[in-house]
């Protein structure tokens, strides 16, 4: 099918879903979408638990409600005859709010401040208001290889009563087929339950604020058997949890429809207003909103309680655990724009002109027909995304009647003179834009709706990748996990620009959102800094990996929650492929697991025309049912060759041959990226020897591996069994120069799979480490990926008192293509890179204390030099802070590096030394780290050893209260250390 044609643009994708027997009911008859060129806890004891009870009438109402009494639904029918849906917003930032939003009438209020929380002190003490039966865990492996074939689902009676069915119609907006939608059973469960109802007394569970990660602080759990092992990062993550919140509702509310938005909660959230149950949403990484107006009473004190209930054995990575992301309360009109209800795309994009399309879908919530006219002005952004004064483009008012009770879509378009295009730095600059939709009804204004987007011109073209407005756009891309390191997963928007400001300075463009939908402030970012995004929705479909992860709640909500995550995130610029899963079990099902992956991708071609689908492969090949369905050919470790080089000879497992060409040559119509690739791993600053010959060796005990001290050597040759170095990955990737770039797995380490050392907390995959940290690799990264940098970098470090008279060989990376290597002054030779290398070795020097200085050639002439110095014992402690001055709203931060030094000011690259940290002013530690992933240290303690001769503190400015803050270090007889922080309240 897609491989019929060249370039992807040039296929129309209403064509293809004519093809299908789609239809889209597109209003006024206009093109529905141009193709592909779119806009693109400690816990408190046990309070005397009380025991809900499940009524009769309920357990009448399981049986009359449609319940499935197994886990496991037949595969979801094809539902290609969909109506034509819309929809997605852009949510402020709660730390900055959107500068210049001018919202008068939609209220969009957020409701982190003030929660309490509950966790029960063990599941098996739990409440029984459960969303469904699960299946008891025979095949639990914590270190099960991340590419082990998935397993099928097992099929449970559900032998006691579950709430499934009432949670089930909050995703019916994302179900396509009317007659498949849910109908709310009657009864009321859990209504008698004391947690839910306004008059249980709270004050004695823990006060939080959110976004909260119940389990970040730990402990972390040590040992075997611990429950939680290092796969889900050794954290306290499972558990059944309870947040309560009081909602004043002002009188003036009254007729307002008022709806609870959770942009994550982590999982199976339930939720319940003035002890009725309202809906909820299982998925963790969804974001979803639940009506509250039916239960609410306004002119007082309104009830919210919402339980999640995170299951043990659910994750290949730690999952976080609670509320993680924001909450809100959007308050509108009856008559409003829906839920993520405008797409904004644009098409005929040159330097001239662009066509902004701008749909809008209206509901009309109240008890009478309406008519409304949709106004939409066009605005600017700056760089900072701040709105310009004066609109540069007017759509012509839309006009149309919505009945009551009922939904209606608008669209119209306008032509832009000049736009200001969005496009990846350094070459372009991530231009936006605002949409603000204004509904008018009988002359008033009644909802205004804010959306953001971007003009670009993306095409998909077989032969050279992704071009955006025309240019070449090389995908040097990481995959990036949801955790934030010490934070845990709650997500923090400094946290996030932290993490993607040091890729970029990599050389890093494109995110891949490994393996599940973003923080939507996270989208926000990449469309501001510019890098391109690969939007994934799973890591699992009916499929098991983990035996309690989300497979048990594919089959009925694959389609809501695909739904939901391309209507929020389709008006973002940065956002150009929807990757439907990574390494599903489907790919080893045949025809069965096309089947699926065919009704997702229909699915997502359904909600969004204007990008391509693809699914991340580690095992299907190209005669496989599999790749024929999805738009893009996403391999993850085959491009490569999986287990195919010398070293990797004796593993078994998943082995293959570089599949690139066999790829190209079945699907010569289709792009192809590299979704994953390297899956190396070390230990910063830890160098093993002796040291591998070749350059791509598995980690082994011995040889690049100590299983004792659970280190991977830093020279950065070793990886997981199926994995590549980066040295093998260029090399790859540069003899296909029709592969469109790819993913290293991964950008930043992150909480849980350890391989290959499961006692430890974290990965060692990170190119950048848990702290934030440049591994040794980064330099790598860079020296391919920014090759105008005039840089170069040595490894390893060279302070080794027990190697006098030793080999110790020394490696080099540079964006040159000669170095010279000098110890002690003396030369140690010029070496040049030969065709697919990428570092320069020099294996056979012999340690002596001193100095190593490298000087670069670039084309003869000198490029870039580094000197490193053998460092004496440590003296003296050195802070220094990514910003020293930060908004004190509560959620800012600073990161604070804090170096171990010797007298001369070197670093010292071995230094362990426990180090105690204090504070003052209006400031706090939230938490501290240092990148080793074998440290379990609880992360908000404010003693943390050195590790590679570095440490972190993050530190957090109190809300609202201006002032310096100091931090210091201090450390046994090392001199101190401090830094000084400003805390400014900012208008
Ligand atoms: C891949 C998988 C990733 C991660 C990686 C490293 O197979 O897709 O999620 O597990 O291996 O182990």
């Amino acid at each position: 099918m897609t491989d019929a044609g060249t370039r992807w643009r040039a296929l129309s994708v209403s064509g293809l879903l004519a093809g299908l027997g789609c239809t889209t009911d597109t209003p006024s008859g206009a093109a529905r979408m141009p193709a592909f060129s779119g806009s693109g806890a400690a816990d408190v004891g046990s309070p005397g638990v009380p025991t809900p009870s499940v009524s009769d009438a309920d357990l009448v109402s399981i049986a009359e409600g449609n319940m499935n009494l197994t886990m496991r639904a037949a595969t979801a029918a094809s539902c290609l005859a969909m109506q034509a849906c819309t929809s997605t917003t852009t949510p402020a930032l709660p730390e900055a709010p959107v500068p210049g939003a001018r919202l008068v009438v939609r209220e969009h209020i957020p409701i982190n401040e003030d929660w309490r929380f509950y966790k029960y002190p063990s599941a098996a003490q739990a409440d029984n208001l459960i969303y469904d039966v699960r299946p008891g865990v025979t095949n639990a492996q914590d270190d099960r290889p991340a590419d082990a074939q998935p397993t099928d689902a097992v099929d449970v009676e559900a032998n006691q009563p579950v709430l499934k069915a009432w949670i089930l119609p909050s995703g019916n907006d994302f179900i396509r087929d009317p007659a498949r939608r849910h109908v709310r059973p009657p009864g009321d469960p859990g209504s008698d339950f004391a947690f839910v109802q306004s008059a249980f007394d709270d004050a004695s569970w823990q006060r939080v604020d959110l976004p909260h990660d119940w389990a970040i602080a730990g402990p972390f759990l040590a040992g075997a058997a611990v429950g939680v092992g290092g796969g889900m990062g050794r954290l306290p993550s499972p558990g059944v949890a309870w947040y309560r919140k009081t909602l004043e509702i002002p009188v003036a509310d009254a007729g307002k429809s008022v709806f609870l938005e959770v942009d994550g909660a982590m999982s199976y959230a339930m939720v319940w207003l003035n002890g009725h149950l309202v809906g909820g949403w299982p998925f963790g990484y969804a974001s979803w909103q639940v009506e509250l107006t039916p239960y609410l009473i306004p002119g007082g004190a309104n009830q919210l309680a919402i339980r999640l209930d995170n299951p043990s054995d659910s994750s290949r990575w730690y999952p976080g655990a609670g509320i993680y992301r924001n909450v809100w309360l959007t308050k509108t009109d009856p008559v409003h724009v829906a839920h993520w209800g405008t797409v904004v795309t644009t098409e005929n994009v040159s330097a001239a002109a662009a066509t902004i399309q701008v749909q809008v879908t209206i509901d009309n919530d109240s008890g009478s027909d309406a008519s409304v006219e949709a106004v939409t002005q066009i605005y600017a952004l700056d760089a900072d995304g701040n709105r310009g004064g004066e609109s540069v483009a007017a759509l012509e008012p839309l006009a149309t009647s919505v009945a009551a009770g009922q939904r209606a879509q608008l669209q119209g378009a306008v032509t832009l003179a000049n736009p200001r295009l969005w496009g990846p730095p350094p070459t372009q600059t991530p231009q936006r834009y605002l949409a603000l939709t204004t509904l008018v009804r009988d002359g008033q204004p009644v909802d205004d709706y804010e959306t953001r987007f971007g003009i670009r011109d993306l095409v998909f073209d077989p032969e050279q990748g992704v071009l955006v407005n025309g240019e070449r756009i090389y995908v040097q891309g990481a995959n990036q996990h949801h955790d934030l390191g010490a934070l845990g997963a709650a997500f923090n928007v400094r946290a996030a620009e932290r993490q993607l400001e040091l890729l970029r300075e990599m050389g890093c463009n494109a995110i891949r959102m490994s393996h599940n939908p973003p923080a939507p402030e996270l989208l926000e970012l990449t469309d501001r800094m510019g890098f391109l995004v690969m939007d994934e929705g799973f890591d699992a479909w009916e499929q098991a990996k983990p035996p309690l992860d989300f497979h048990l709640i594919f089959p009925d909500w694959h389609e809501q929650d695909l739904r939901a995550l391309i209507r929020r995130d389709r008006n973002h610029p940065s956002v150009i492929v929807w990757s439907l899963g990574n390494e599903v079990g489907e790919q080893y099902t045949g025809e069965a697991g096309a089947v699926v992956a065919r009704e997702l991708r229909d699915i997502a071609r359904d909600e969004d025309p204007t990008r391509p689908t693809t699914s991340a492969m580690n095992y299907a090949k190209p005669d496989m049912p599999l790749p024929a369905v999805v738009d893009l050919v996403s391999l993850n470790y085959q491009g490569e060759g999986i287990r195919d080089a010398p070293g990797y000879a004796q593993l078994t497992g998943i082995r293959t041959p570089p599949l690139y060409p066999d790829f190209h040559r079945a699907f010569p119509g289709k792009v192809i990226f590299s979704s994953e690739n390297a899956a190396a791993v070390s230990s910063r600053g830890t160098y093993l020897f002796p040291v591998a010959a070749e350059s791509s060796a598995p980690v082994a005990d011995g040889l690049g591996g100590d299983p004792a001290r659970a280190y991977v050597s830093a020279y950065d040759l070793y990886t997981a069994p199926f994995g590549s170095s980066a040295d093998k990955v260029f090399s790859s990737l540069d003899q296909h120069p029709y592969v469109g770039g790819g993913f290293v797995w991964s950008g930043w380490d992150y909480l849980g799979e350890p391989t290959p050392y499961y006692q430890s907390r974290s990965s060692y995959f990170g190119v950048i480490d848990l702290a934030g940290f440049k591994k040794d690799r980064f330099y790598l990264y860079q020296s391919q990926w920014r090759r105008d940098l005039p840089m170069v970098h040595v490894l390893p470090h060279w302070s080794w008192p027990e190697r006098i008279g030793q080999v110790t060989p020394v490696h080099v990376f540079t964006s040159g293509d000669e170095a010279e290597l000098f110890l002690n002054g003396r030369s140690l030779g010029r070496r040049a890179k030969g065709p697919y290398e990428y570092r320069l070795r020099w294996d056979d020097v012999v340690y002596e204390p001193g100095e190593l200085r490298v000087v670069a050639f670039k084309a003869g002439a000198t490029w870039a030099e580094e000197v490193v110095r053998t460092a004496g014992a440590p003296a003296a402690l050195a802070l220094s802070a990514d910003r020293e001055v930060i908004r004190a709203d509560g959620r800012d931060l600073a990161f604070v590096t804090v170096r171990v030094s010797d007298a001369a000011g070197i670093t010292v690259p071995r230094a362990s030394d426990s180090i105690q940290f204090g504070i003052d002013g209006p400031g706090e530690i939230v938490a501290t780290d240092n990148g080793d992933p074998t440290d379990l240290t609880a992360f908000p303690a404010r003693e943390r050893r050195a590790f590679g001769g570095l440490a972190l503190v993050i530190v957090r400015g109190l809300r609202g209260q201006s002032g310096v803050i100091q931090l210091t270090a201090t450390s046994g007889s090392i001199q101190a250390g401090s830094v000084t922080l400003q805390s400014r309240v900012t208008p």
